[in-house]
């Protein structure tokens, strides 16, 4: 099996990491959702991994990937002369499954034609291959994924409300990377040793105006494009300093970052989860940080003190500390100071004056 590489230390990394150990034991089914690039495969994995069924196949199938025509045969296989072209029996991607666990990517993207079909494997545990009248027995236990909103398309009677609950018995949700900020430093030390290993690098500092802008970017496209920056910048680099051109493409975020309020300054708001964060961070600012007690935000806000903790957690507000690097990485890494540093400073040697912090 492939080592997995499971990196995080943020309080909601954390959380993820208590499920995969509460789901590993059990077989039900399990809905992970978040946006791209989150970490949803890394995850199932995980989960397949942490369970007794690591011992038989992990088998992922992407419903967005095939054409829907050809989706039925791929899962459940077909028999010799189902249709033109069917020279022989195929197991379908279930039965290689059994007493595994079955990957559903995007499965917002399953035909509906096909969804009974597959809620009855899932319920029942057997099924047919195309042009077969034999019916199959498996155990196979499904994890599903997804970066649409399942419930609105079941809503929109897009998606089989039963199906969807059938799916549905654990949902997990994957934190964008910009709500867990303190995973960023991480990763990037991660990323930066595993690519330049694979390229025969030693690389062993991040300066710190680099890892300014990897923490003042967005990442839409989350750790899957924080991955391919470092990839880029990893093979920009000649030296033992990451390169600073690794981040000069990426713009600090205009529209979708919520800024912590500074004394009217403002704020761009699209979700009500930003709303909430933006008021709740605006309260927290007047009192001072200070959360609890009648002059405290929870008071302000008219929440029981653990509900606004919670809330805060939630959404990721944090008194802005843990904006900066928390040095909690076990990796010999060192940041330096790089950024604002007049010329004749930044070509000093650099070991002594600008080492910031070293980790671990
Ligand atoms: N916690 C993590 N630590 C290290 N690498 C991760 C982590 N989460 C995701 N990745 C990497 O990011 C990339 C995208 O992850 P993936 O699971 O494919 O995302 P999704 O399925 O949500 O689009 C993969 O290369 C994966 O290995
Ligand atoms: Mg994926």
């Amino acid at each position: 099996m492939a080592s997995l590489d499971l990196i995080g230390a943020s309080e909601k990394f954390r959380a993820l990491l208590d499920n995969i150990d509460m789901l590993a034991p059990v077989d039900s089914a399990v809905l992970i959702q978040g946006e791209t690039g989150t970490g949803k495969e890394v995850i199932a994995r995980a989960i397949h991994e942490a369970s007794a069924r690591r011992k038989n196949r992990f088998v992922a199938l992407n419903c967005a990937a095939i054409p829907g025509a050809l989706l039925e045969s791929e899962l459940f296989g077909y028999e010799k002369g189902a249709f033109t072209g069917a020279v022989a029996q195929t197991l379908g991607r279930f039965q290689a499954a059994d007493r595994g666990t079955m990957f559903l990517d995007e499965i917002g993207d399953l035909p509906l034609e096909l969804q009974p079909k597959l809620l009855r494997a899932l319920q029942e545990k057997q099924f047919e291959r195309l042009g077969g009248g034999h019916t199959l027995h498996v155990d196979v236990r499904v994890i599903a994924a997804t970066n649409q909103d399942l419930e609105s398309m079941v809503e929109e009677r897009k998606f089989r409300a039963d199906l969807y609950y059938r799916l549905n018995v654990f949902p997990m949700t994957l934190p964008p990377l910009r709500e867990r900020l303190e995973d960023i430093p991480l990763l990037a030390e991660h990323f930066v040793q595993k690519f330049a290993k694979q390229q025969g690098k030693v690389i062993d500092t991040i300066p710190d105006e680099v890892m300014t802008a990897l923490e003042d970017y967005d990442w839409p496209g989350n750790i899957r494009e924080l991955q391919n920056v470092i990839e880029c910048g990893v093979i920009m680099t000649t030296g033992p300093l990451l390169s600073r051109q690794t981040t000069e493409r990426l713009k600090p975020s205009v529209t979708t970052r919520v800024h912590i309020p500074v004394m009217g300054e403002p704020v761009s708001i699209k979700t009500l989860a930003d709303a909430e964060r933006a008021h709740i961070t605006a309260t927290l600012r007047e009192t001072n940080w200070v959360i609890g007690g009648p002059r405290g935000a929870a008071a302000q806000l008219g929440l029981p003190r653990t509900s606004l903790i919670a809330r805060m957690q939630r959404l990721g507000i944090s008194n802005g500390t843990s904006r900066r690097r928390s040095g909690q990485s076990t990796r010999p890494f060192v940041r330096v100071m790089g950024s604002g540093l007049s010329p004749h400073l930044r070509d000093d040697s650099a070991a002594d004056l600008r080492v910031l912090e070293a980790a671990g």
